[in-house]
């Protein structure tokens, strides 16, 4: 059995990890997570007690972080500020919490040559066309957008610098937008999917051309799972499952499965720097580790989404007027 360190594991997709890895393996799981607006507790309820801590506090704590990484056999890095519109309006946090924290827990790995896997995003590559038929590949060049993809890729090249110059044993995954429970509604799916359940019209920015490469959380983390256990120390792995949508459709299909008029929506103005499309190439994390998504059709994954906000609103319900307010003063 082994000791992870989970940092922002009160986030979607480390909660949804945490959930994983208590479900298909028998580590013992450390949550490091400082509870931002952004981290619940509640995501992680439901845990037998032996198997998950939790320690409140900053990754980019220099002293908490070395002697939770000297304590534990792995780490996995999920922490970090995630979403893009709010990194447009105040870009600091995104600075500290993506840059510095990456920066205190490499330094920390390094002195306890302690594993490291380190989950950043497809967004660090910038964006393709929408005529393009090509995808991003871990060859695909680095050209972030915006605060968040650039303190994410400059993470990223934190990572590699301390992997080749001082042997940290680290890999790297880049995975496309996910979707399903104890995502922040805040973000796209959950905000529209709450938006219908508080008979709010949803809300599509500019023309909804845009096109987003949607996977599961879970199928996320089966994937750094995977990478963790069985991942080529030194590599980056990208994460996708092929499930390519504009955001016009996925706006419509949600407003037919929750029994809406697919036209009952507003367009609002569109982000800055909207990136037009992201497409991930998965072949490598196919070919190497053999990992395949258990989620192939999105619209079975979206209507156990869609259910699960119905049945979650006092997880949701706390955060959603505030969340309503921030788009409301950006027009959005
Ligand atoms: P989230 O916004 O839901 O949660 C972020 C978490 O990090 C919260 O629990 C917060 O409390 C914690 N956190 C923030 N700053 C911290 C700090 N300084 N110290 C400790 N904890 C801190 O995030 P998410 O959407 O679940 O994303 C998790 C990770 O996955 C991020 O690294 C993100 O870049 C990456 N990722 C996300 C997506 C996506 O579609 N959401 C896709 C690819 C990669
Ligand atoms: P988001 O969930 O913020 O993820 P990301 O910016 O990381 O892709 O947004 C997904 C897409 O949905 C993106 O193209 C912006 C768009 N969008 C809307 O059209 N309406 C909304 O209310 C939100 C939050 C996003």
């Amino acid at each position: 059995m082994a000791r992870l360190l989970v940092t922002g594991g009160a986030s979607f997709i480390g909660s949804n990890f945490v959930h994983h890895v208590v479900a298909h393996t028998d580590h013992h799981v450390t949550v490091l997570d400082k509870l931002t607006y952004a981290g619940n507790r509640a995501s992680l309820s439901g845990q037998p007690e032996p198997r998950v801590d939790f320690v409140h506090g900053d990754v980019a704590d220099a002293d908490l972080v070395d002697q939770l990484v000297e304590s534990s056999d792995g780490v996995v890095h999920f922490a970090a500020e995630s979403h893009n519109d709010n990194s447009l309006e105040c870009p600091e946090p995104f600075v500290h919490s993506n840059v510095i924290g990456t920066f205190t827990l490499l330094e920390a790995v390094r002195r306890h040559g302690v594993r490291l896997h380190h989950v950043s995003t497809d967004e660090v590559y910038g964006d393709l066309a929408l005529e393009d038929p090509g995808r991003f590949t871990e060859c695909s060049p680095y050209n972030p957008s915006s605060p968040y993809s650039s303190t994410k890729a400059g993470s990223d090249l934190l990572v590699r610098a301390w992997a080749r110059s001082f042997g940290v044993a680290a890999t790297i995954s880049n995975c496309s937008n996910n979707y399903g429970p104890y995502q922040h509604v805040e973000k796209f799916i959950p905000r529209q999917i709450t938006n219908v359940l508080r008979g709010i019209r949803p809300k599509l920015y500019g023309e909804g051309r845009n096109v987003r490469d949607w996977i599961h959380a879970d199928d996320h983390s089966s994937a750094v799972l995977q990478i963790l256990e069985k991942g080529r120390v030194g590599e980056t792995y990208l994460i996708g499952a092929d499930g390519e949508k504009d955001n016009k459709t996925v706006i419509e299909l949600i407003l037919t499965m929750m029994g809406q008029d697919p036209a009952a929506y507003d367009h609002v103005p569109d982000r800055l720097g909207h990136d037009l499309r992201y497409a991930i190439d998965p072949t490598k994390l196919g070919d190497e580790l053999g990992w395949r998504p258990r989620y192939r059709d999105f619209e079975h994954g979206l209507a156990a989404t869609i259910e699960w906000y119905r049945d979650h609103e006092y997880w949701w319900a706390p955060a959603k007027d505030a969340t309503e307010a921030f788009y409301a003063r950006l027009g959005q």
